[in-house]
């Protein structure tokens, strides 16, 4: 069995540079690296509907922009297989059997879920059945792919572990057909969670604390140059710390000993810098000021490839239908061997159909 890498996101808005150094920078690489035998990436707009079914025009268009993203960041429809989950009707039929070798309190057992519930301000009694569903589907997304390896965030932790659950469930009962997954992590602690331009813990489109891929040059100097720094270093002189210093912890994400050559020789490198702020004597805006540069040449080859996909979206529908195609035939293969195993492959089965035709003949 080779290695399968599937990974998703909900299309419910654009992404932004948390989601860039979180996952998308690593689905590249792992692209690129071409360690795996097939390499899936999707947009969850089924799940991303659970918790949006009077919206889906908001759906609808964010396919679109996380399309443009996935492709413009470097995600390459001949390496990689890019579909949309609603075009692959077999995930909901595989949800529909997973669904019975699980239990109601299983799956209220779900941390995420718990958390996604309260800051959505659902009532106790208010929960979508769909939502509250939504790691069995997930369980299916990954199930019927036979991924190995998804790439996601801890958040995705439980929905992995549930994954793995009925994955074995559903081989001991039947027969052994689906693969366990495992879950792999960003590497370190900084794609693991970017806080947002307001120093928050989180970049996120509500908290409005977001830089985008899309977003051009000048928004992008603009941000930066409102972000929150150290709120104890008030005077250039003053010593500085880096620590939840969030114009710290992006350079940390991003710059480059280059980025450092070219903007900013006083220094080699970032730990030169840190060490400099911290003793005291360099001035936030100086900092901010690489920090622009530093995101800007990393979005520059990502803002050309946008632009050229958004002169042709098209070839971006063209691309997603495609993969959708491709994806349905794995997906396809897999729902025959779980319906062989499940013993309701009536129509295929000709020894079936022998032994009840002698079965009931008169004699
Ligand atoms: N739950 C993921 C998110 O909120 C999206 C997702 C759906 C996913 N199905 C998946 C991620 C399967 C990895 C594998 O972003």
């Amino acid at each position: 069995m080779g290695k399968i890498i599937l990974t998703g996101d909900r299309p419910t808005g654009r992404l932004h540079l948390g989601h860039y150094v979180g996952s998308l920078r690593r689905r590249v690489q792992l692209q690129n690296e071409g360690d795996y035998d097939r390499m899936f990436v999707f947009m969850a707009d089924v799940q991303a509907l659970t918790d949006n079914a009077d919206n889906p025009e908001k759906i609808r268009q964010n396919i679109v922009e996380v399309a443009l993203d996935y492709l413009s960041a470097g995600l390459d429809p001949k390496k990689c297989t890019l579909y949309i989950q609603s075009q692959i009707p077999e995930l909901a039929e595989l949800t529909t059997y997973l669904m019975n070798i699980v239990s109601v309190s299983r799956v209220q057992r779900n941390p995420t879920v718990k958390t996604e519930v309260k800051m959505r301000g659902f009532g106790e009694n208010s929960v979508p059945l769909g939502f509250f569903c939504y790691p069995v589907s997930q369980a299916a997304d990954i199930a019927c792919f036979k991924a190995t390896t998804v790439p996601a965030g801890e958040d995705q932790a439980p929905m992995i572990e549930l994954t793995r659950e009925l994955v074995n469930r559903f081989n001991q009962i039947y027969a052994p057909v689906l693969v366990e997954p495992s879950l792999m992590l960003p590497e370190n602690a900084v794609a693991r969670r970017l806080p947002g331009t307001d120093g928050k813990e989180k970049m996120s489109k509500s908290l409005g604390n977001c830089i985008y891929l899309s977003d051009d040059a000048k928004t992008v100097e603009k941000k930066v140059k409102g972000m929150y720094t150290d709120p104890t270093h008030l005077n250039v002189s003053d010593p500085g710390h880096v620590e939840g210093n969030a114009v710290f912890t992006y350079l940390d994400a991003f710059a480059t000993d280059q980025d450092f050559a070219d903007f900013w020789p006083d220094f080699k490198n970032l730990d030169e810098l840190k060490a400099a702020y911290t003793a005291g004597g360099i001035g936030d805006m100086k900092c901010k000021k690489l920090l622009m540069k530093v995101i800007n040449r990393m979005l520059d080859p990502i803002r050309e490839r946008r632009a050229q996909f958004e002169q042709d979206i098209p070839e971006v529908f063209n691309i997603l239908k495609k993969g959708s195609e491709q994806a349905r035939e794995v997906a396809a293969q897999t729902m025959d061997e779980v319906r062989k195993a499940m013993r309701i492959d009536y129509f295929n089965d000709a020894a079936l159909i022998q032994e009840q035709a002698e079965k009931f003949k008169k004699q």
